[in-house]
């Protein structure tokens, strides 16, 4: 089964999880536009929340009902993909850099369930590069504590312009090559000035679905 398949795979076995009368957040990137394309499809009476202003865009054109936090107090199920995953259900996320706002929403719900093909499980995070939100102010004084952590850092970059994210910021990618210690690294970047979004998702997973050929492996939190 190819990457594109297993995306496919988990994104049809997480809409099962909805159910009429639910609010759903709704995540950000392919796998989480699986989900999307699936539970449109179940054509449940539901109210969503995206993650962000594509994932908004893709909902209302399936003919999701999509509201606001004004609406919304608890969001009962969220489902979004991830970069990289540990076993402890530690996360990378923001590759899309969608990250601020999947972090909102992921604090508001009740179930957090991601998603992912079977590449996105990882001995230890890191590989993938650490996407940091920051004010583009501070990012020439954040890009140099990364790297006296240990990091290589990109300014991200769109149409040779720095990538500005749904909430107006700035994202350095730092590349650590492995994160050994995720706790650490997360008190380290919320201590810093001008960081206004990092994508270590630390303890916010209550189940993680990776598909691995034609099965769906489930993972919970050890020590939930
Ligand atoms: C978006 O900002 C990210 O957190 C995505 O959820 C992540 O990049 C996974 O993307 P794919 O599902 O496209 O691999």
């Amino acid at each position: 089964m190819t990457q594109a398949e297993e995306k496919l795979k988990v994104g049809l076995a997480a809409a099962e999880l909805a159910e009429a009368g639910m609010t759903l957040g709704l995540g950000t990137g392919s796998t989480a536009g699986a989900f999307i394309e699936a539970v449109a499809k179940r054509k449940l009476d539901v109210r969503c929340v995206a993650t962000s202003e594509a994932t908004a865009a893709m909902a209302k054109r399936l003919g999701l009902n999509v509201v606001g936090l004004d609406a919304v107090a608890e969001i009962d199920l969220t489902v979004d993909g991830v970069d990289e995953v540990d076993k402890g259900l530690q996360a990378v996320k923001g590759g899309g850099g969608a990250l601020m706002r999947e972090k909102i929403v992921a604090s508001l719900s009740k179930q957090v369930v991601y998603i992912g093909d079977s590449s996105k499980l990882v001995d230890v995070l890191g590989k993938f590069p650490l996407p940091v939100e920051v004010s583009a102010f501070a990012m020439p004084a954040i890009k140099r504590d990364l790297e006296a952590f240990g990091a290589k850092t990109t300014l991200r970059m769109a149409n040779g312009k720095p990538f500005v994210s749904d909430e107006g910021h700035w994202i350095l990618d730092a590349g650590f090559g492995e994160i050994p210690d995720p706790d650490e690294m997360d008190i380290f970047l919320n201590m810093t000035p001008g960081v206004v979004c990092h994508g270590l998702f630390i303890e916010m997973i209550d189940r993680m679905l990776i598909a691995r050929g034609g099965r769906i492996e489930e993972l919970t939190p050890p020590n939930r």
